[in-house]
């Protein structure tokens, strides 16, 4: 694509001159976004660039370790992995409010950002993977505030200068931008994956209890997904916990469980969409085994909506 070619080499001259020998922190979370800015940076001024890949205990089964993998040893970037659970869910304990968690987790993303660049010595920069929806979302251009995105809900008082390279980008552009520049197939057509993780998948308030439960539904809805090969045919994908309780049967016995809904949608830039029309015989299958095999639940709901009137996430 030859727009996104000369975008990739412009970013990157501009990138250059912009930091200069300065030092620049970047918060990788594995996800397309960040993992494009992160080749771009790292082209820009190769190890000036330093990554922070914070694991705040929200993340989808297994993702902490494949990040780790790609980043730290696949490419050769400077990558620091943060174990932050503990942090993050005791700012989270007692809090239901979705505007508030988002605010809570964003706050909380730059003050570990700041704490390791104190570690690091001086870093100048903060780049992050604010991509062009998220910017409208969150209100601060032109349009009415929808939800406040992570990367967009930054403390005033942050000792870092912002380098967003992709602010002016949709998502197929960002992935044209990120096969321009190398990075493998499979990780360029990743679904999109929330800065706030599953944070804002488990409704109202978030505890390890109900992690545990839509961590392990997640894992078997992506399972089936790919063993069906619709991975290519859905925008998003994804398990949530609703926080709804209801009475069900197993074997002679009443159980009292959670109902976990599935959220599967179409898209092109994720400012609409439409609900995936997953086969039938697929949803049955993912809606057995996440009730046999994650204890706790006992009902399966699927989503229906386009957005709008409903957004992608539930939160
Ligand atoms: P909504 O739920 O607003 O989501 O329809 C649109 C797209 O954005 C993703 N999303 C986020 N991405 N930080 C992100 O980086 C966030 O706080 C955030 N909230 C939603 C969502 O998964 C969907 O792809």
């Amino acid at each position: 694509d030859w727009s996104m070619s000369s975008f990739a080499e412009e970013k990157i001259k501009e990138i250059k001159e912009l930091v200069g020998d300065k030092k620049v922190l970047l918060a990788l979370s594995g996800g397309v976004d960040s993992s494009v800015v992160a080749m771009l940076v790292h082209k820009a001024i190769g190890k000036n660039l330093t990554c922070v890949f914070v694991d705040h205990g929200l993340l989808r089964k297994d993702e902490g370790d494949q990040v780790e993998e790609i980043f730290g040893k696949q490419f050769d970037l400077n990558l620091i992995r943060v174990n932050a659970k503990e942090r993050f869910l005791g700012k989270l304990k007692g809090v239901s409010d979705p505007e508030q968690k988002r605010k809570i987790i964003g706050e909380e993303f730059v003050r570990v950002f700041e704490e390791e660049s104190e570690k690091l010595g001086k870093m100048d920069f903060l780049a992050q993977g604010t991509i062009y929806p998220d910017v409208v979302e969150s209100g601060t251009d032109t349009s009415a505030k929808i939800k406040t995105h992570h990367n967009t809900a930054l403390p005033e008082d942050m000792a870092f200068e912002l380098l967003e390279p992709l602010r002016e980008l949709f998502k197929d552009e960002v992935r044209a931008v990120g096969e321009e520049l190398g990075i493998p197939h499979h990780l360029v057509w990743r679904q999109p994956f929330p800065g706030p993780g599953l944070g804002i998948r488990v409704l109202g308030e978030v505890t390890e209890d109900k992690l545990h439960i839509v961590r392990e539904a997640d894992a078997i809805l992506r399972e089936e997904i790919a063993l069906n090969g619709l991975e290519g045919s859905i925008w998003q994908y994804f398990a949530c916990l609703p926080g709804i309780k209801s009475v069900g049967v197993m074997g002679d016995e009443r159980t009292y469980a959670h109902a976990v809904g599935i959220r599967a949608v179409t898209s092109s830039d994720a400012m609409t969409s439409e609900w995936s029309r997953i086969p039938y015989e697929v949803l049955d299958t993912i809606s057995r085994r996440i009730v046999n095999e994650v204890e706790g639940v006992n009902r399966i709901l699927y989503d229906i909506t386009s957005k709008p009137p409903s957004t992608i996430e539930w939160e």
